[in-house]
């Protein structure tokens, strides 16, 4: 289906701003430059497991890789921020003992891009913040398993990547949730989605330009989605909030009502840090809003202290230009079965199609949110020269990591310019849910909130010019 709409523009959602550094990641390809070079000196695979017996040398007779000076600053600086004893990943990896202990999962979660978590593919396009490892720490790892994990000495402990993320020059407001909550999954699930709404009290229309997320509990908050609610929609969802008499509701990955919710303020996830929006810009936040929280718990490891999990905030009056955090979707999809994923279909795919009304925007950061049948998408951008930039591709969707992709360099559109988005979604028996230990069988699947229905929304947070 071929469609022009411009009406999507008007359905505010999306985004995460930001500007900053590229840094770290160039900083991190140095560091393990110098680790590859030696990589392939060793001789037998050791003992897995300790880096005591005979480890494999290089001629000046030290593993070609060892923990304290090449593993550890990796680990430290893309791991440890959710694999610490007090972070939401199932083990910590912050000792040499325990990284070693994992290496035989690490290898694979590596490999494969899984961890650290960013689906993203970087054959799309670049991202500020990006986490993933390169190719040159993915082989010294390797490299480092394949020769039996070797300690090395503590006294040559690499020097220390820098983290990822920017810093709030300043902080206007904090607010926090009102209550404690303590994350409660469904029975036999380890994973509970609960919205809540925080006060905002600032009594003159403002710009937020930058915040930062202060988790309560980093056991439990696997990552979260902040959206704004604007003055009109505090009633409903206030209502919503008070429907089960316990704090909070019960909203699977989106808002859990289907009247939408409002602009989309950021995503987070642990270790990201705080994010500032591009120079001069600021997402409008008017008085009497409210901010919607949208945590996703994860219990794996059984604990049962409560969170209450807070935002700060960097705020402007006025900026230079306005950002706007805006969702685009077919808006024929929540219709009926416009967006039918047959029973046993294996490849439903689902693309809107549409020209940009006779105006120019400029797109800085970008996601994308589908439900479990989802395998893939993306959001390309087609212009008027034939020429096409990819904003986001996700080629192996993951329901539990629904992140946001600020572009290193942002999009321009202009009018005429086609955008593209794309869904697919495997609806075969092997990809259906299992609830309550139960694998579902497939049945028709069409648009709404449940997370056992489906989604395809794209995500801009852009300014027009
Ligand atoms: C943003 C948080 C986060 C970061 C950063 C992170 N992990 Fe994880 N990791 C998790 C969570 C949570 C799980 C549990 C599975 C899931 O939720 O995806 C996990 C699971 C794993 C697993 C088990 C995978 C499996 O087979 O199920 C391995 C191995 C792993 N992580 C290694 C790493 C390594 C190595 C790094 C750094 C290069 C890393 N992780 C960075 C959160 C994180």
């Amino acid at each position: 289906m071929q469609l022009t709409r411009t009406t999507t523009w008007g359905w505010i959602l999306a985004l995460l701003g930001a500007c900053g550094s590229t840094d770290a990641g160039d900083q991190a390809n140095e560091a393990s430059d110098g680790a590859d070079e030696s990589g392939d000196d060793g001789g037998t695979v050791g003992d897995s497991g300790t880096s005591e017996g005979a480890e494999p040398t290089d001629p000046m007779g030290d593993p070609a890789v060892v923990y304290w000076r090449d593993i550890k600053p990796i680990v430290d600086a893309r791991c440890v921020a959710c694999h610490s004893a007090d972070g939401v990943a199932p083990f910590p990896l912050t000792t040499y003992e325990e990284v070693a202990l994992y290496a035989g999962a690490i290898g694979p979660a590596i490999a494969s891009g899984q961890m650290p978590p960013w689906p993203a593919s970087s054959d799309c396009n670049d991202y500020l913040f990006d986490p993933s490892l390169d190719n040159g720490q993915i082989e010294t790892i390797t490299t480092w398993i394949e020769l039996g994990v070797p300690a090395g000495n503590p006294a040559d402990e690499g020097a220390a990547l820098p983290l990822l993320g920017d810093e709030l020059p300043r902080v206007d407001l904090e607010i926090a949730m009102d209550e404690e909550h303590v994350a409660a999954p469904p029975t036999g699930e380890v994973d509970e989605h609960r919205c809540f709404l925080l006060d905002w009290p600032e009594a003159a229309d403002t710009h937020v330009t930058g915040y930062e997320v202060v988790p309560g509990n980093r056991k439990v908050v696997h990552h979260l989605v902040a959206r704004i609610v604007g003055p009109d929609g505090v009633a409903d969802f206030e209502a919503q909030d008070e429907a089960d008499g316990a704090y909070g509701w019960a909203c699977g990955a989106g808002t859990g009502m289907s009247g939408g919710s409002g602009p989309l303020l950021g995503v987070w996830v642990p270790g990201q840090g705080a994010s500032t929006f591009p120079a001069g810009t600021g997402l409008p936040v008017e008085t009497g809003s409210k901010v919607l929280l949208n945590m996703h718990y994860n219990t794996v490891m059984g604990d049962t202290a409560p969170d209450r999990t807070g935002v700060k905030f960097m705020l402007e009056e006025t900026v230079e230009q306005v950002g706007q955090s805006q969702f685009i979707t077919d808006p024929m999809w929540p219709i009926g079965d416009n967006m039918l994923i047959a029973a046993g279909d294996p490849d439903s795919v689902h693309t809107f199609d549409f020209m940009l009304p006779a105006i120019d925007v400029t797109i800085y950061a970008t996601g994308l949110h589908m439900h479990t049948l989802a395998e893939y998408a993306s959001l390309v951008v087609e212009h008027g020269d034939g020429s096409t930039e990819c904003a986001v591709d996700i080629p192996r969707w993951d329901f539990g990591w629904q992140l946001g992709y600020r572009l290193a360099e942002p999009i321009r559109v202009s009018a005429g310019d086609r955008v593209v988005l794309t869904c697919g979604y495997d609806n075969t028996e092997g990809n259906q849910a299992v609830i309550d230990g139960v694998q579902q069988t497939p049945r028709d699947v069409t648009w709404g909130e449940d997370t056992y229905d489906e989604m395809c929304l794209g995500y801009v947070y852009i300014t027009r010019d």
